[in-house]
């Protein structure tokens, strides 16, 4: 499987980057190639010091997109009418989404568009033939960069279409201690992207870090 990161220069695309280009050949994307191709040589030096092999290489995000079967659209909810509406080519790709919208104010708040969630308004900005799931939303990015530690979450899995959803938990199986829980249709992703702003309040309010959701 070869996988694209929209985005990929942010927080949690670097640490994504990280731990997928050790599994996955990873192409990361940004609105400006050299920005991606210097986030790769930060992700290959850190894993070549800790004597692991990797596959990335950056590139622009249409690049990103044309160039995987799988696009992770890592970029912040306010930005993602505008950079959908300068990128094509999606039809018949896996796309996943992690972004969850969500204001800080005194303590954080879902703040989901009309639509119901993140999800839902990309559904509808996507060609139909595109395979969306939601999945990554609730492992912080600070937690992809520790890479001494492993990922010990569980990760629920949305979206409409059986055989991508079944690929895309295949993927999070495959990432250290992730364990993908299939949480039903896209229609759930308001309750998938609501949990951030819960586990974010739960660390604030109990001074805890790294909090994480397990299923079981
Ligand atoms: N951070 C976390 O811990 C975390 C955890 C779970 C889920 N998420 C979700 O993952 C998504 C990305 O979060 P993040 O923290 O990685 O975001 P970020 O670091 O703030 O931004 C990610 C990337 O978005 C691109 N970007 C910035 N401004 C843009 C603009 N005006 N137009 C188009 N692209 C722009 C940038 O890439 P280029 O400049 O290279 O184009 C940037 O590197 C969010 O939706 C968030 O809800 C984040």
């Amino acid at each position: 499987v070869k996988i694209g990161i929209v985005g990929g220069t942010g927080d949690i695309g670097e640490g994504m980057a990280m731990r997928l280009s050790t599994v996955f050949d990873l192409v990361v994307g940004s609105r400006e190639q050299d920005k991606a191709e210097a986030s790769c040589t930060i992700t290959r030096e850190t894993l070549k010091n800790r004597g692991q092999e990797c596959s990335l290489c950056g590139v622009t995000n249409q690049d990103a997109v044309d160039g995987a079967d799988v696009v992770i659209l890592a970029i912040p909810f306010r930005h993602v009418v505008p950079t959908l509406s300068t990128l094509h080519g999606f039809e018949d790709k896996i796309v996943i989404s992690p972004v969850n919208p969500m204001e800080k104010k005194d303590h954080f708040v879902f703040v989901p568009p009309p639509e119901g969630s993140a999800a839902l308004l990309i559904q509808k900005l996507l060609p139909k033939e595109a395979r969306l799931c939601c999945a990554f939303n609730t492992i912080a990015a600070n937690r992809w960069k520790a890479l001494d530690e492993e990922l010990a979450y569980s990760v629920p899995v949305c979206g409409d279409e059986e055989e991508a959803k079944q690929q895309v938990m295949g993927i999070v199986n495959r990432i250290s201690k992730l364990q993908a829980f299939n949480a039903g249709p896209l229609a759930v992703s308001p309750q998938i992207e609501s949990l951030t702003p819960l586990v974010l309040n739960i660390a604030r309010y109990n001074r805890m870090r790294d909090v994480g959701i397990q299923f079981r």
